[in-house]
């Protein structure tokens, strides 16, 4: 009889958890649309004789300096930089100690046209080799136009590694988007995760396209220079102005911001992986073929059995058009990758997937419409294997804020607001992290959004272990008496 008490207390144990398991399918709380207003700044760009683009002082002084992770685990860094007067000096000394450079690495030199616009001679040069979680010194150019700067090496890849990402989107060069950039220096985070449409020089014409490739370097240089950003591509990198003879697609964006794709195995400079820290990130290419038996389908495929979550629990997807959007702008543009990638998303267990293009910020609930098998319809249903989609293509470019949701707000749709900002990924060990979306509150940086991200793979787990341990326990009980 008391066996029979313990085994129907076993069974409402059971189905109370079914019941929560149940209730955290839903959608949660309902979702937030912020009524925030603030009074924008003009979306212009910044004048030209601004201090922001002012190009260094002496001859041949090297000008828009950026770096980016040069390898897939974070050994090696790309620094890149632009010289106006000649191609030479093409290399890079650096070291450990501050001033006293050790080492010597020669880059290589491009340069390209657009129009009637000859760009500077752009330099890349790989560091490789680095001891990992250490502070770098470089210097770069020569004689009195020598300039010195430093970045510090990610952590070894490590399930438990620590480390802030920033991520930005759509950031153009108005005031906004140095709001932006000064909020986002202030965050403390070590890598920037950009997620496409860099300078917005195509809403230029002629040869000012290219001057404005030019005043964004040296614009995003107090950061870039510092720090890796990680780059994907956006629609404002295509360039295809065949008013003027350009129709090469992506020609300034690849002649000036490398990519480690030969590292994780890509064919292409716009879809790729690194490993950083202790996550994986993947990054996808909205404006390149993408659909069943392309390369960056092939790739994609390949990449996600390359994840190892005991090594990089982390896994992130950064890609420019979101393929959950509930604002009136960009409205199921991404639909077409949604059905070719989302399945991946959920049986991968990504944690995070980034997007930009839309110009306001807006958070999803963990959701997807994998599970419906009906052709057209798209119905989105909580599901605790997909990941979290956030549009953070508020950096603050000349198009303005996308200011206009559906109404009324979706349920699979969190927290949305138009303003400009951007967010932090504070991972603090392999099962929580701490998420921030920060709003460029009329010159203050206000963190709006947060959250704690559990971790798809290991806080899953976890629970598993934990909910199979303490069964196990109550059976054994059971048995005992
Ligand atoms: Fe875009």
């Amino acid at each position: 009889m008391m066996g029979n008490l313990k085994l129907q207390s076993l069974f409402l144990q059971l189905a109370f958890a079914f019941c929560v398991f149940i209730s955290s399918l839903s959608f949660g709380d309902a979702g937030i649309t912020s009524t925030f207003i603030r009074s924008e700044w003009p979306s212009i760009d910044i004048p030209l004789d601004h201090e922001v683009f002012a190009v260094p002082q002496g001859y041949n002084a090297p000008q828009q300096v950026h770096i980016t992770q040069g390898d897939y685990e974070g050994k090696a860094v790309i620094i890149s930089w632009v010289t106006h007067d000649e191609p030479e000096p093409n290399s890079v000394q650096y070291g450990t100690s501050d001033g006293s450079y050790e080492f010597t690495a020669e880059g290589v030199v491009t340069n390209y046209t657009f129009y009637k616009y000859k760009s500077g001679y752009i330099h890349h040069c790989l560091i490789a080799d680095l001891k990992y979680d250490t502070k770098y010194y470089y210097k770069i150019g020569s004689g009195d136009s020598a300039r010195e700067f430093w970045f510090r090496s990610p952590p070894k890849v490590d399930p438990d590694a620590s480390y802030k990402f920033g991520i930005i989107g759509d950031l153009g060069q108005t005031f906004n988007s140095l709001s932006t950039l000064n909020h986002y220096m202030k965050s403390g985070a070590q890598t920037v995760l950009f997620l496409g449409d860099i300078s917005y020089a195509d809403r230029y014409q002629f040869n000012d396209v290219g001057l404005r490739w030019d005043t964004w370097g040296r614009f995003a240089e107090q950061s870039t220079a510092y720090q890796p950003w990680i780059w994907s591509a956006g629609n404002h990198e295509i360039e295809y102005m065949p008013y003027m003879g350009e129709v090469e697609p992506f020609k300034s964006y690849i002649h000036r911001y490398l990519t480690p794709y030969l590292a994780s195995k890509s064919s292409s400079p716009l879809w790729y992986a690194i490993r950083r820290a202790s996550a994986h990130i993947i990054v996808l290419s909205a404006y390149s073929p993408f659909v069943k038996y392309t390369p960056q389908w092939h790739w994609i495929h390949e990449e996600f059995e390359r994840v190892d979550r005991e090594k990089t629990p982390w896994l992130i997807v950064l890609m420019h058009v979101p393929i959950y959007n509930s604002n009136e702008a960009h409205f199921e543009e991404g639909d077409s990758m949604r059905s070719v990638f989302e399945s991946l998303f959920v049986k991968y267990r990504v944690d995070v997937v980034f997007a930009g293009h839309v110009h306001a910020y807006e958070r999803s609930y963990r959701i997807s419409s994998v599970h419906n098998n009906v052709s057209g319809d798209h119905h989105i249903v909580p599901d605790k294997s997909a990941p979290v989609y956030i549009t953070v293509g508020d950096g603050g470019n000349q198009e303005g804020l996308a200011g206009r949701f559906k109404d009324p707000q979706p349920e699979y749709s969190a927290f949305r607001e138009p303003s400009y900002g951007h967010s932090t990924l504070e991972i603090k060990n392999r099962t929580h992290a701490l998420y921030h979306w920060n709003r460029n509150d009329d010159g203050k940086k206000v963190a709006t959004d947060a959250f704690v991200l559990r971790n798809q793979y290991w806080a899953r787990n976890r629970r598993r272990r934990k909910l199979k341990k303490h069964i196990q326990m109550v059976i054994d009980e059971e048995m005992a008496s």
